[in-house]
């Protein structure tokens, strides 16, 4: 209706930081699990896709203290008391805008897990050709733990909890008819809510690129280490 089509405002939730983050994430998610499955001539590039992922990682966990509002951990991080009420139909209206309380749980999970998959990769070893580089500089009985964690535990709590993240959202398209996808592609949500807008300016971004940068840096000089 016409009416409550004023009444809605676009909201930056996404800033363009984020959306690249997320999308680069999944694409070095997908060479890491293909070079994972050839091995052996590969595995530079699963190092490689690895590295990107950490850099990826350690540039998400600093724009969530200096990125737009929406992408901020202080957005997202709620009370235990604050996910029940929402689990019992009693969330506040603004939990749609960025992530909800209970969808809060899932990217902290996959931030979690994945900061661990990169960990105990950089300590794997195969004992054939591949080795991570921080193997030669942890004991023995770790590069076992980190190996048998990496490929075989951390890649099947991975797939679960991206078979769930991709099953949410396809759950919100069906049988909630909201779909999710087309804000983290162009960053905007429509809202009858005044809620602030994610900061999403040249300078804002310029600041994502040189922080991403350092932390391509800081990865460089970690597997260097050995
Ligand atoms: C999120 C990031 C990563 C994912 C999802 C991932 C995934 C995997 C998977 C699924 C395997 C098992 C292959 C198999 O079934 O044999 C594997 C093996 C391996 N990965 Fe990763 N990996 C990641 C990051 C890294 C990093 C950063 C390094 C090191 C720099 C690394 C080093 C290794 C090594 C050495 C193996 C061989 C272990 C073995 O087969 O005994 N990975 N990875
Ligand atoms: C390798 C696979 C994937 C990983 C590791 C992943 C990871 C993540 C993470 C960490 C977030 C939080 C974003 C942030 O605040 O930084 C997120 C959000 C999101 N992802 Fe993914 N994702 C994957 C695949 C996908 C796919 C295939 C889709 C689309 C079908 C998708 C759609 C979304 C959407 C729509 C959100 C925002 C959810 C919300 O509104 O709260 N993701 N994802």
């Amino acid at each position: 209706m016409e009416g409550e089509e004023l009444m809605s405002n676009t909201v930056r939730v996404w800033d363009l930081p984020t959306r690249v983050f997320h999308w680069a994430l999944v694409a070095a998610l997908a060479g890491l699990v293909t070079t994972a499955q050839i091995g052996g001539e590969a595995m530079p590039w699963h190092f490689r896709f690895g590295y990107t992922v950490l850099s990826l990682l350690l540039f998400r966990v600093v724009w969530g203290l200096v990125g737009g509002h929406w992408s901020r951990f202080a957005s997202f991080i709620y009370a235990p008391r604050t996910i029940l009420a929402y689990l019992k139909g009693r969330g506040n209206p603004e939990h749609a805008v960025g992530h909800n309380p209970l969808g809060s749980l899932s990217v902290f999970a996959m931030l979690g897990m994945l900061l661990l998959q990169v960990g105990s990769g950089l300590c794997s070893d195969d004992e054939i050709a591949a080795a991570g580089p921080l193997v030669t500089l942890v004991p023995g009985a770790w590069v076992s733990l980190a190996t048998h964690y990496h490929a075989d535990i951390g890649k099947l709590i991975l797939l679960g909890l991206l078979v769930l993240h991709v099953g949410t959202i396809l759950f919100y398209r069906f049988k909630k008819g909201e779909d999710l996808v087309k804000p983290m592609v162009h960053g905007d949500k429509e809202t009858a809510l005044t809620v602030p807008s994610s900061r999403d300016d040249a300078k804002s971004r310029l600041l994502a690129a040189a922080l991403f940068l350092g932390c391509v840096l800081l990865v460089a000089c970690l597997v260097q280490a050995r």
